[in-house]
Parts: structure tokens; sequence; C-alpha cells
């Protein structure tokens, strides 16, 4: 067990890529706090109470720095600190820019990246009085591209995280507190969560499989969508102490595409 005195906050961890984090984590040892909407974590907190490991649920919803605070605090509470963040909260908002409202635009942005900026603003105090944390915001490879149509939202919040990822590493790094990591994962498609969820295209409402099967897999060297455990195995990965040295980076985790 490589996290035993590790408390892991993990937010949207009912979600496709959230729970696979959070059992990730518990397989390693580390306490976890389930954080999602209403009861959405509880089944991911009692899948990992029964394989013998540590985890509450909580309901937070990012779009609420008073719940991200008392996220913090319920942390420090339940397992005597808060080691790792790692925020999966997020939604798709698949649309056309001139047929998405403002409305919608908005909401996107507001749960992508300010939900990530007040996860973060209300677990940073904690870290630095530790003086050691890690901080793993959960990107997109549309942080890095502008993909091919109905993604104007979510890619501008994602780059947006990873901007953020990036500025706060430079910070923390830079202002006394290098025990700090912050790093984004860059998720390809994942065959979990929003992944395989149905959106809206050009032909019509498709499930995430058929989008990446029809327009994605040719251009994926690896010609396969991601498993969500391989993005968990990413953010244990940057929360052990060998990955020290590791900050202001976003690990694409999406079998070639960004790079081909
Ligand atoms: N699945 C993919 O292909 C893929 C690819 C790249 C990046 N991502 C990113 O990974 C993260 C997880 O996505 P997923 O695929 O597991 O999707 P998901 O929809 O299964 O999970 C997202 C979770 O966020 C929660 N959530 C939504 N709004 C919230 C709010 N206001 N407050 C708190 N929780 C909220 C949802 O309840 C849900 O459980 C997202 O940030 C997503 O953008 C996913």
């Amino acid at each position: 067990m490589r996290l035993n005195d590790h408390a892991v906050v993990i937010t949207g961890a009912g979600g496709g890529i959230g729970r696979a984090a959070a059992v990730a984590f518990a397989a390693d040892g580390a306490a976890v706090i389930a954080a999602d909407l209403a009861d959405k974590a509880g089944a991911v907190a009692e899948e990992i109470r029964r394989a013998g490991g540590r985890a509450v649920a909580v309901s937070a919803d990012v779009s609420h720095s008073t719940d991200m605070s008392a996220l913090a605090a319920r942390s420090v509470q339940e397992f005597g600190g808060l080691h790792v963040l790692v925020t999966c909260a997020g939604l798709g908002g698949a649309g056309l820019l001139l047929e998405q409202d403002e409305r919608e635009w908005t909401r996107v942005i507001d749960v992508n990246l300010n939900g990530t900026y007040r996860a973060i603003r209300a677990a940073l105090p904690q870290m630095m009085a530790q003086r050691r944390g890690r901080i793993i915001t959960i990107a997109s490879i549309l942080g890095k591209m502008g993909g091919y149509g109905f993604v104007s939202a979510y890619a501008a919040s994602k780059h947006g995280v990873v901007g953020l990822t990036r500025a706060i590493a430079s910070e923390l790094g830079s202002q006394g507190f290098p025990g700090i990591t912050v790093n984004a994962i860059c998720p390809g498609y994942v065959r979990a969560g929003m992944g395989v969820a149905m959106q809206a295209t050009k032909a019509g409402p498709m499930s995430g499989v058929e989008i990446f099967e029809r327009y994605y897999k040719r251009l994926v060297p690896q010609r396969r969508m991601i498993e969500a455990e391989e993005i968990a195995h990413a953010a244990v990965f940057l929360a052990l102490p060998e990955s020290a040295g590791i900050t202001g980076q976003a690990l694409n985790v999406d079998g070639g595409f960004f790079m081909s």
C-alpha cells in the first residue's frame, strides 16, 4: 500500500472516471472522500468499504464555494488532512456554438472551469498548512485542441483548466510551496461516463462509442478508447512520492490521439 497516509478528495466521484479514481486510490491504501451531487457518490464509497477500504460519501456541488470549503473541512475531520485533490466533476454540454444559448455556455464554464477553481481554492489552505499536497485536475485533450464541432464551451472550459493548472503550479512552486504539485490529466475518448453517453452530432443524437467508432477511431494511433482505470492509474502515479518533481504538466492519456 503506497498511499496509506493520504486523504484524497475526489469531486465527481460518482461518475465514470471519478469512480475508477476513488477505487484505485482506496486500493493503494488512501482514505477517500468521494464527493458528487446529491447521493451520487454513495455507491462508490460503499463499494470501497465493502472491499475493506476507507471512504465516505459527501454531497457537494462544485458550483458552490461553501460546499467546497465544507468538503475540505470534512477531509481534515474524518482523515486528519487533505493530501490529494482530484477534480473529476464535469459536464459535456455538446452543441454548436450558435445553437446553444448563453446560459448553457455559462453552465459548462461554471462547472468545468470555475468548479475546478473552487475545489482548488478550498483545498489549498490545508495543503499549504501541511506544506504538501497533490492537485490533479481532469482536463481533456480538448483542453489542447478544438475537436471537430459541438465542443466549443467544453473545449474552452478545458483549455481554462489546463491554464489554471499550469498557473497554480507555477505560483505554488515559486512562492514557497514546492511540496504541492499541480498537474492535469488530459484523457482522450474514455469508455465510461460522458465518453459513452448520448451526445448531439450533425447526424442526430449518438452514443459516445458510436461517435468514437465513426469519427475519431482512425485518428487515434492505438485505434481504441481509453479505459477509466487507465485515467485512475495516471492520477495515482501523480500522487506517489516519487512523482514529487512533476508539476505544471498536462499528461495526455489518449492512445496517441493528440500527438498524431
Ligand atoms: N469520458 C471521457 O471520454 C472524458 C474525456 C476527457 C475528459 N473527461 C473528463 O473527465 C471528468 C469525468 O467525466 P466522466 O466521463 O466520468 O463523466 P460523468 O458524467 O460520468 O462524471 C461527471 C461527474 O461529475 C458530476 N457533476 C456534474 N456537475 C457537478 C457539480 N455541479 N458538482 C459536483 N459534481 C458534478 C456528475 O454528477 C458526474 O458524476 C470530466 O471532467 C470530463 O470532462 C472525460
